[in-house]
């Protein structure tokens, strides 16, 4: 999810090394020389970079409306997959992205409410469910995968969280405010829902020619070899369904 913001300033790439430090592995920490010691953390950070190559798709690719599966195991891919999300959170600016909105059809979504690698907290919730909705609120919404569009969505105030984090620990929350937004609008991307489907009538109407515009360009894109067919697509959501859940 992405909130309207004024500012310029583009998220910097965050990027931790010590993930990367498995004592089974070669490791920086283990050279002497701190010349080759920098030189091998970059040479390892660019080779995780390329073996996980995400990118966030955008309306309409058929996985962003995929129902995704709950998540039966984590392992040092996924973690490298989690990085890569919150890293493509910070350069779009958003506030939350969840798994499929990156291609994957896993049950997850990442979120800092602060859009900033600097502050705010990182949160993973693996197999969220959302419950107890209590009241109603009007907010405007965005999203990373419909960049530049904006519209009001009216959603419970309050709600309850349950998920799991990276570490398997179990995540139980009762959130409002933007927080509850967020969790909202990203297990929503899990169940293949978008917020455009949530829209009041008046902003449905107000985005109906930027949603042409997204489907013009998806399908360009689509036919000069940019995007792969759906039975593509399908067949590696399998794959990873195969893998993960
Ligand atoms: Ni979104």
């Amino acid at each position: 999810m992405r909130q309207r913001d004024g500012s310029t300033r583009r998220g910097r790439e965050s990027f931790s090394d010590e993930p990367y430090l498995n004592a089974n592995r070669i490791s920086p920490k283990k050279t002497p020389d701190p010349l080759m010691r920098s030189k091998l953390k970059r040479i390892m950070r660019d080779y995780q970079c390329w073996r996980i190559l995400l990118e966030i798709i955008t309306y309409p690719h058929p996985t962003l409306r995929h129902k995704s599966k709950p998540i039966k195991r984590v392992d040092a891919e996924l973690r490298e997959v989690v990085r890569e999300m919150f890293k493509l959170m910070y350069e779009a600016k958003g506030v939350g992205l969840a798994a499929n909105q990156v291609d994957l059809p896993i049950r997850l979504f990442v979120a800092n409410l602060e859009a900033d690698p600097d502050k705010g907290e990182e949160m993973v919730f693996i197999n969220p469910v959302v419950s107890m909705p209590k009241g109603t609120e009007e907010n405007e919404e965005g999203c990373l995968s419909l960049p530049g569009l904006y519209g009001n969505v009216v959603r419970p105030k309050k709600v309850r969280i349950n998920a799991y984090n990276m570490q398997g620990e179990e995540i139980n929350a009762d959130v409002e405010g933007l927080f509850s937004r967020v969790v909202q609008h990203e297990t929503d991307h899990l169940d293949g829902v978008l917020f455009i489907d949530r829209m009041t009538e008046s902003a449905k109407i107000e985005v109906e020619g930027e949603l042409d515009m997204f489907e013009t360009e998806f399908n360009s894109r689509r036919d000069t070899g940019g995007i792969p067919d759906n039975a593509a697509i399908a067949a590696r959501l399998s794959e990873w369904e195969a893998k993960y859940c």
